[in-house]
């Protein structure tokens, strides 16, 4: 955290004159004129105190002159003048230069920073209650005429205060916006983000990480903005203002009668969001009174084109009613980005209009617009250009005015509950129905029949496929067949007896080809039952395909049971099953295919195991949690999963976790939550100690195995089990020792490097002591760890010893204790290692 020095300009009063440029005179604290300087251990004070000026420290040490509130901890910084061109050391200070602009020397006399300004006369720089910085000619001064040389609120950094504008000066082609500290709170360089305004079309405002947009407001409304129904208008606290006359187009918000403290902040924090922040006295914390993007629907562009997001649906993407799934596999697996497509095509004369409800607006950049239209104007227009596509209101007060037209396709529509906009759709009339959206339930019904019809019309078709298949020798190219078997499970997964809806079955040429015959190229690795290859569809997204080795010793009841398990299993920890093939005497798997392979090849390898720096290392282990505890508590069935691992833990684009390989978990009566068998299997190093010992497994033995996956991806050490060659503690005896000795923090992984929250990680290993403890009994639930995680628990019980943690002293040690893929023996019960991948 940057540090401050905070002593006021008014204390150097009575300190000798003995620096180069002192400080003569001061009328009050907020000013400085040309024969003063700002040293590194000097502020300048606004008027009424609520704002400094001064240094502060960045995390790479560097010096940064920056405005921050003047009575609040910790320090929020609003402005930072140098934010790319710091200071390296103490001795460097602010100063007027003789051509009248505002300078900052480093320590060698050199300029780093100035403010671009004209010549002024007798030039000061004050500080306004309102946390502007503002250089003017002091005869100017106290005429309060605004007519500033240069002020801070022309540069914002990362932050947008009350009367600061943000937005383009169409005249003189000039634009403001905010990007954010390279880490918020840390780094104050330009960071990765951006909220910046688009004036085509009608004005909006996009945050961008990079160059690529990740959530846009929406156009004004003349309310709000049609993307944030909840910004409420609200005289006595922020009153929010938008202004487009044609020459300038910005977004600023002020303070009504109240006094309070509040400012929109673009930070890096989870990976790009807006946060408007107020300040709350009485608990003394900057309140989080908005954020965006706050749900899956701001995720720009979440359902393509004409998808519309609906937050409270599952899976939140909906086609529009006459649209269908461009890309059914896809849209299948929840990857709602290649929208949907017309059913119908248009015929401009004969197309009617849908009226949709409570819309946040399509993207407005490149439509046509008149501000003085009425809607049915607009509407008529429309209608009568054939390449019009939709239509609204610009303005919704008053009953509503001015005219928006859309020409193409619609972007990253969303629906609400209530606070959205009018939104007309041209549509044929073939797919229009009887009229308008009051009519969505029928039409719902509707598609799901035909598509229903459809389904077993093509399971039909399939069934007389594969019985002259059998006959004779048809080759199938068609991916049109995988397609359509895919789409049953989506909606229909649900209360149907009807085994093969449930069971999307893939055809095996398809699958042959998708993987290139299966080559070795495309493996990605041999699991516990057999081997797993990368497959491409030709369209759709990469699967990957399970090829059980014939030799599994699974049998088709077994196989059945799992597929159709897992089929009924969704949520977002979990891998996603889409089905499977069963033919000749192959039987294979089909998974969605995840893009960082599973989470052992990251952890475990040195070159990429700072790719997982600790919010992603503890956002794997919440994940973990809460895919677990589903299997526990929430899936219809109590699964208990029996060989988590790290190399069962794969990770998606973004590092999310998903739990994956339930070829062993069985389903569980809801009264039955031990089980005995004589067939041990898991994993060497992941085993609780009765499991291990006398084969007894229970939700607490998951629980165990989760508790050192935890340690693992602290520590990004491999916990070697019970056995272990030398004298030295295993993983869990090593961290279980540093813990009593007070010294916990020193098992985190190195490459982690020191940008982590000490409580969180401390929080985790407890969390992951008490999860590997030596009795099931002490082990805490599945839904208490997800609970203690998110630290909504204060007290958590003490750790006892873990199982399993002590050095050799075990009979069978021997000294090649790396090789884990052997078949061990413990108290005649055979543990088959797997070391799946
Ligand atoms: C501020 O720093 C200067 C040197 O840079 C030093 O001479 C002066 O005593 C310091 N003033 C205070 C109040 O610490
Ligand atoms: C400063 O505070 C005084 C007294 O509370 C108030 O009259 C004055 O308007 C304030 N000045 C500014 C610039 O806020
Ligand atoms: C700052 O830099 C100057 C010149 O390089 C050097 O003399 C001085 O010791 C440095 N001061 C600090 C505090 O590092
Ligand atoms: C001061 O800035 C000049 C010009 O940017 C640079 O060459 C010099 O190395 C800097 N001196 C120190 C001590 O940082
Ligand atoms: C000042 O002007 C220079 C040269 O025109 C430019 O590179 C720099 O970005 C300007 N600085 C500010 C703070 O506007
Ligand atoms: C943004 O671009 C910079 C420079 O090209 C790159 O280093 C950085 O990783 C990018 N950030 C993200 C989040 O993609
Ligand atoms: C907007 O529409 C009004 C009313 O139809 C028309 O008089 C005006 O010329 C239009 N303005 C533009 C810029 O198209
Ligand atoms: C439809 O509107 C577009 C965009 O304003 C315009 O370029 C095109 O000429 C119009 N077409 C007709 C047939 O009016």
């Amino acid at each position: 955290m940057p540090t401050s020095f905070t002593h006021s300009l008014n204390h150097l009063l009575t300190i000798p004159f003995f620096l180069f440029f002192f400080i003569t005179s001061s009328t009050s604290s907020d000013t400085l004129t040309a024969t003063q300087a700002l040293r590194t251990n000097q502020t300048l004070l606004s008027q009424n105190q609520t704002f400094v000026l001064g240094f502060f420290r960045g995390s790479n040490t560097n010096y940064y002159l920056g405005i921050w509130y003047n009575n609040i901890t910790p320090q929020t910084i609003v402005w930072v003048a140098n934010r790319d061109n710091p200071i390296d050391n103490s001795t460097g200070y602010l100063k007027i230069g003789d051509d009248g602009n505002f300078l900052l020397l480093n320590s060698s006399g050199k300029t780093a920073w100035s403010s671009n300004a004209t010549t002024a006369k007798t030039p000061i720089l004050q500080l306004l209650e309102t946390g502007n910085l503002v250089l003017q000619d002091s005869d100017q001064s106290n005429n309060n005429n605004n007519n500033y040389l240069w002020q801070s609120f022309d540069y914002p950094t990362d932050t947008l205060l009350p009367g600061m504008k943000m937005g383009w000066n169409l005249d003189s082609n000039t634009e403001k916006h905010l990007t954010s500290w390279k880490i918020t709170g840390e780094d104050p360089s330009s960071g990765d983000y951006t909220f910046k305004l688009d004036y085509r079309g009608l004005p909006e405002i996009f945050l961008r990480r990079n160059q690529t947009i990740i959530y846009r407001s929406g156009p004004w409304n003349g309310e709000r903005f049609s993307g944030v129904p909840e910004m409420q208008h609200d005289t006595d606290s922020i009153v929010f203002s938008f202004s487009d006359d044609g020459h300038s187009v910005f977004y600023s918000f002020s303070i009504g009668k109240s006094s309070l403290l509040s400012r929109l902040t673009v930070t890096s924090d989870s990976d790009g969001e807006l946060q408007r922040r107020t300040w709350i006295q009485s608990s003394e914390s900057w309140n989080k009174f908005w954020y965006a993007p706050a749900d899956q629907c701001d995720h720009y562009r979440e359902c393509g084109p004409y998808g519309v997001c609906d937050n409270n649906a599952s899976p939140v993407c909906t086609c529009m009613q006459g649209f269908s799934p461009k890309n059914p596999v896809a849209w299948n697996l929840r990857d709602g980005s290649g929208g949907c497509v017309r059913k119908t095509d248009l015929d401009c004369p004969t197309d009617k209009f849908l009226h949709l409800e409570n819309m946040k607006l399509p993207e407005t950049t490149t439509v046509f617009v008149n501000k003085s239209m009425t809607l049915t104007e607009c509407g008529s227009m429309c209608e009568r250009n054939c390449s019009c596509t939709a239509y609204a209101n610009i303005d919704i007060t008053n009953g509503g005015s001015g005219c928006v037209m859309w020409f193409g396709q619609l972007f990253d529509l969303r629906n609400y509950p209530s606070g959205g906009q009018d939104l007309f759709v041209r549509l044929s009339a073939a797919d229009i129905g009887s009229s308008g959206s009051k009519h969505h339930k029928a039409e719902a019904i509707g598609i799901s029949l035909s598509v229903a019809v459809i389904v077993l019309g093509l399971l039909a078709i399939c069934y007389l496929r594969k019985k002259k298949q059998r006959r004779g020798s048809v080759i199938h190219r068609s991916h049109d067949l995988l397609i359509s078997e895919v789409v049953p499970s989506r909606g229909h997964s649900g209360e149907r007896n009807m085994d093969d809806l449930e069971l999307p079955m893939f055809d095996f040429n398809t699958l042959t080809m998708a993987t290139n015959n299966f080559s070795q190229d495309n493996k990605l690795g041999q699991g516990g039952f057999g081997s797993v290859y990368r497959g491409s569809l030709i369209e759709g997204p990469d699967i990957a395909v399970k090829r059980l080795s014939k030799d599994s010793g699974q049998g088709i009841e077994e196989f059945k049971n799992e597929v159709k398990l897992i089929v009924k299993l969704q949520h977002r920890n979990l891998v996603r099953l889409l089905g499977c093939c069963i033919e000749k005497d192959e039987k294979m798997l089909i998974y969605e295919y995840m893009e960082n392979r599973s989470l052992d090849s990251i952890l475990f390898d040195k070159a990429k195991r700072p790719l997982l720096d600790w919010k992603k290392r503890f956002n794997i282990i919440c994940g973990i949690a809460r895919g677990l505890l589903y299997l526990h508590q929430d899936s219809r069935f109590r699964i208990i999963h029996r060989d988590l691992k790290a190399s069962n833990i794969l990770l998606d684009n973004e590092m999310n976790p998903k739990i994956s390989d339930f070829g062993m978990a069985r389903i569980f009566g809801s009264n039955q939550t031990e089980a005995n068998t004589l067939r041990v299997v898991g994993t060497y190093g992941y085993m609780s100690p009765e499991y291990a010992m006398d084969g007894n497994f229970s939700i607490k033995s998951d629980v165990f195995s989760f508790g050192v996956l935890v340690l693992e991806i602290i520590t990004g050490k491999k916990n070697r089990g019970f056995y272990y060659a030398n004298d030295e503690l295993n993983l869990l005896g090593n961290v279980w020792k540093q813990w009593n000795e007070g010294t916990a923090l020193e098992v985190i992984d190195q490459s982690i490097g020191n940008s982590y929250t000490e409580s969180e990680v401390l929080r985790c290993i407890h969390v992951g002591l008490l999860c590997v403890q030596e009795r099931a009994e002490d082990r805490p639930t599945m839904s208490s760890v997800v609970l203690m995680l998110s630290s909504e628990v204060s007290l958590m019980p003490r750790p006892r010893s873990p199982g399993f943690s002590l050095g050799r002293n075990h009979p069978e040690t021997d000294s090649s204790s790396s090789n884990q893929d052997k078949t061990w023996s413990v108290n005649q019960v055979t543990v088959t290692m797997l070391n799946a991948r």
